[in-house]
C-alpha cells in the first residue's frame, strides 16, 4: 500500500479485530441472522444487534432499535430524504453537499415532485444558520446539512441549525458521512431527527455497511420492503424498527467488522482526534507555507475533520494526484462528487487535491508528503 492519505473516501488500514470479525462471522457463525432459530443464526442476530448497540452508544442514540443498517451512507441518506418527503415539499439544503443528497434532490425536482433550496456558505466556508433560517418557506419539511464538509473538512454549525429546524418543526437530517468515528456525536444535543452515517470510514468497518439514526417518532417511507424474518404472516412490511428498514439479508460479515471498528473507536475516540488533529494542523500549516499552494480548508482556529484540500503550481488536481501516486501516496483529486462545494471554491474545473489524514498516519508521512508537494512544485 502507499502512504494512504485517503481516508476521506474510504479509511485504511482496519484494526485486526476488525479483519478477525469479518473473518470469524463467515466462519464460525455464518447463518442468517433473524431467520433461523439454530445457534449460528442466533449468534449472527446477535452480531448484529451488538454493532447496533455500539452504533448507538456512539451516537448517543435514546433507542438502539432506532439505528438501522444500511448498506452505506448513500443508501441511508436515500432512505432519510425519499422517505420523508411528500409532492409538493420543499427541502432546504447547502452548496456543501455531497451528490448522494444533491443528486437525490435534483431527481426529485426533475420528476416535479418537490422543489429546494440551497444555501451558500459565508466566504470563511461555513453556512450561516441564519440563512438556513431565511430559506424556508411554508412548505419547507426538510433541512439537509453536511457534519463536516467532505471537500475542505470545515465542521458546520449542525447544533444551531438543529436548534432552527426544532423551533420551526421541520424535519432534520445531518449527514455525517465525515464526521462519525471522527468526532464527538450526540443526536440528541444535535436536535437531529436523522443521522445518516457510513461504516467504512471513521468508523473503521468494512465498505458496503452504514446506517440511520431515526428518531423517536419520526416516520418514514420505505424505499424497500420484503422478508424481514418477522410477522411473515403479513402482507405489509412491518412497522416496528428496525426490521422495516431493513428487508433482505443484511451484510452480516460487514456489520460484525463495523461492530469491532466501533469497538476500537469507542475505546480510542480522544486519541484518534487528538492525533488527527495534529497532523492535520501540521500538513496544513506546511502547505501553508508554501509558494505555489492555493489552500481550501480551514486553518487551526476553525473546527474541522482531518482533511486538507489544495492544489498545487498550476497542475489540475487529477494531474497533481497522479503523480503523488506515481511518488507513493494515495490522496483524492476531482470534484470528491461535490460539484458545488467547488463551484463555491472556484475549483469546479480544476477540482482540488484532498489530503485526507486517519488514525494510523504519522508527522513522518505528513513530512515526506510536504516534500513530495515541494518538489512538483
Ligand atoms: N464520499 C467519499 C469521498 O468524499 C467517497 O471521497
Amino acid at each position: 500500500m502507499p502512504i494512504y492519505f485517503d481516508n476521506a473516501a474510504t479509511s485504511h488500514p482496519k484494526p485486526k479485530a476488525v479483519l478477525e470479525a469479518v473473518a470469524r462471522a463467515m466462519t464460525d457463525f455464518n447463518a442468517n441472522p433473524g431467520r433461523s432459530g439454530h445457534p449460528a443464526a442466533l449468534a449472527a442476530a446477535r452480531a448484529v444487534l451488538d454493532t447496533r448497540e455500539k452504533l448507538a452508544a456512539l451516537l448517543n442514540a435514546p433507542d438502539a432499535m432506532r439505528v438501522v443498517h444500511c448498506f452505506n451512507c448513500t443508501d441511508a441518506l436515500n432512505l432519510a430524504i425519499k422517505g420523508s418527503l411528500r409532492a409538493g415539499d420543499h427541502v432546504v439544503a447547502t452548496t456543501l453537499e455531497h451528490n448522494s443528497v444533491l443528486r437525490v434532490l435534483a431527481g426529485l425536482a426533475a420528476r416535479g415532485r418537490i422543489a429546494f433550496t440551497l444555501v451558500t456558505p459565508r466566504p470563511d466556508g461555513f453556512i450561516d444558520p441564519a440563512d438556513v433560517l431565511d430559506a424556508l418557506t411554508p412548505r419547507t419539511t426538510l433541512i439537509v446539512c453536511t457534519h463536516a464538509s467532505n471537500v475542505t473538512g470545515a465542521v458546520q454549525p449542525v447544533a444551531a441549525i438543529g436548534q432552527i429546524a426544532r423551533e420551526k418543526g421541520v424535519r432534520y437530517l445531518i449527514d455525517g458521512a465525515q464526521a462519525l468515528g471522527g468526532m464527538p456525536v450526540d443526536v440528541q444535543a444535535l436536535n437531529c431527527d436523522l443521522y445518516a452515517f457510513p461504516g467504512h470510514k471513521s468508523l473503521l468497518g468494512p465498505q458496503g455497511t452504514g446506517g440511520l439514526y431515526i428518531r423517536p417518532g419520526v416516520h418514514l417511507f420505505t424505499l424497500r420492503e420484503g422478508g424481514t424474518g418477522s410477522s411473515s404472516d403479513r402482507l405489509l412490511q412491518p412497522s416496528e424498527l428496525p426490521e422495516r428498514y431493513e428487508s433482505g439479508t443484511v451484510n452480516l460479515p460487514g456489520i460484525a467488522g463495523l461492530g469491532a471498528g466501533c469497538g476500537y473507536v469507542a475505546e480510542h475516540l480522544s486519541q484518534i482526534m487528538m492525533r488527527e488533529r495534529e497532523l492535520t494542523q501540521a500538513l496544513w500549516e506546511g502547505l501553508n507555507a508554501m509558494e505555489g499552494v492555493a489552500l481550501y480548508s480551514p486553518g487551526r482556529e476553525a473546527e474541522r475533520a482531518g482533511i486538507v484540500s489544495f492544489n498545487a503550481a498550476d497542475l489540475s488536481s487529477d494531474q497533481a494526484a497522479d503523480l503523488l501516486a506515481q511518488r507513493g501516496f494515495a490522496v483524492r483529486g476531482g470534484l470528491h462528487c461535490a460539484p458545488e462545494a467547488h463551484r463555491f471554491l472556484g475549483t469546479l474545473r480544476r477540482g482540488a487535491v484532498r489530503a485526507s489524514l486517519g488514525h494510523a498516519n504519522t508527522f513522518e508521512e505528513v513530512e515526506q508528503f510536504l516534500a513530495a508537494v515541494r518538489g512538483l512544485i
